[in-house]
């Protein structure tokens, strides 16, 4: 079983959001998962141009990192994604490797997937961040089992907790993978996603033939 874990902090070894990280990915470890930490901060990743070539080749025009990041992740059985709250949102960072995934989304290659979301904030703003990164995963057709967050301002004791906390959650991402686990509202929401995405591949059949032939393939086309 493989685990990878997606840095997004600018501020690398002193990142406090990477110390959540390294917890979660120690827990997967002990927990018998393969485990991989990459650092996207430090990657060449370039904006998405909207070109949509992915969508009728299967493969993204640009050449940088991102091409390793994504193969990484479609070979991983878990995820984790971790980013600093920067403006109630995700780093700029995470965003670009989010918007470079539209064949992920459309193709939904994250299916059987799962993962855990981690984030720290200099207030309590966690939620809002925690769902911004849980959302992109269950769009990409993963589940998520949840997050965990620290306010740095509550001092040293609450990020101690954090990191106990996101150990244990690496540990149930594990079990989750294990298990196979269900989660009915995460699922329902794939289902719906599929109903009313169908027309748009079914709109777009003569440009997006990957998709088109990748949804044939899985059945999703049919009534
Ligand atoms: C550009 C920037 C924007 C930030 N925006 C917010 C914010 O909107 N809300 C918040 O609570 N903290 C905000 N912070 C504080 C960080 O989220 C906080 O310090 C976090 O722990 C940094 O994580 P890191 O050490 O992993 O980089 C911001 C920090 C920076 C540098």
């Amino acid at each position: 079983m493989k685990i990878v874990g997606i840095q997004s902090s600018p501020r690398g070894k002193n990142s406090n959001t990477l110390k959540l990280l390294n917890a979660a990915l120690d827990g997967a470890s002990k927990a018998g998962a393969e485990v991989e930490s990459i650092d996207i901060a430090k990657l060449k990743i370039k904006y998405c141009t909207a070109c949509n070539t992915c969508h009728e080749t299967g493969e993204c025009t640009i050449k940088d990192d991102y091409e390793m990041v994504l193969k990484k992740l479609l070979t991983a059985d878990g995820i984790v994604l971790s980013s600093p709250n920067y403006i109630t949102n995700v780093t700029a960072q995470l965003k670009t490797m989010f918007d470079r995934s539209p064949l992920v989304i459309h193709e939904q290659l994250f299916e059987g997937k799962y993962s855990l979301s981690l984030t720290t904030a200099g207030s309590d703003e966690l939620d809002f961040v925690l769902g911004i990164m849980d959302n992109f995963i269950v769009h990409c057709g993963g589940k998520t089992i949840g997050g965990v967050g620290c306010s740095v301002a509550r001092g040293p004791e609450a990020m101690e907790e954090a990191i106990i906390k996101s150990r244990e959650m690496g540990k149930d991402l594990v079990e989750a993978i294990k298990e196979k686990r269900q989660y009915p509202e995460q699922e329902a929401r794939h289902e719906a996603w599929r109903e009313r995405f169908k027309y748009v591949v079914l709109a777009n059949k003569d440009q997006w033939t990957h998709n088109c032939d990748y949804w044939m393939e899985k059945g999703w086309l049919k009534e």
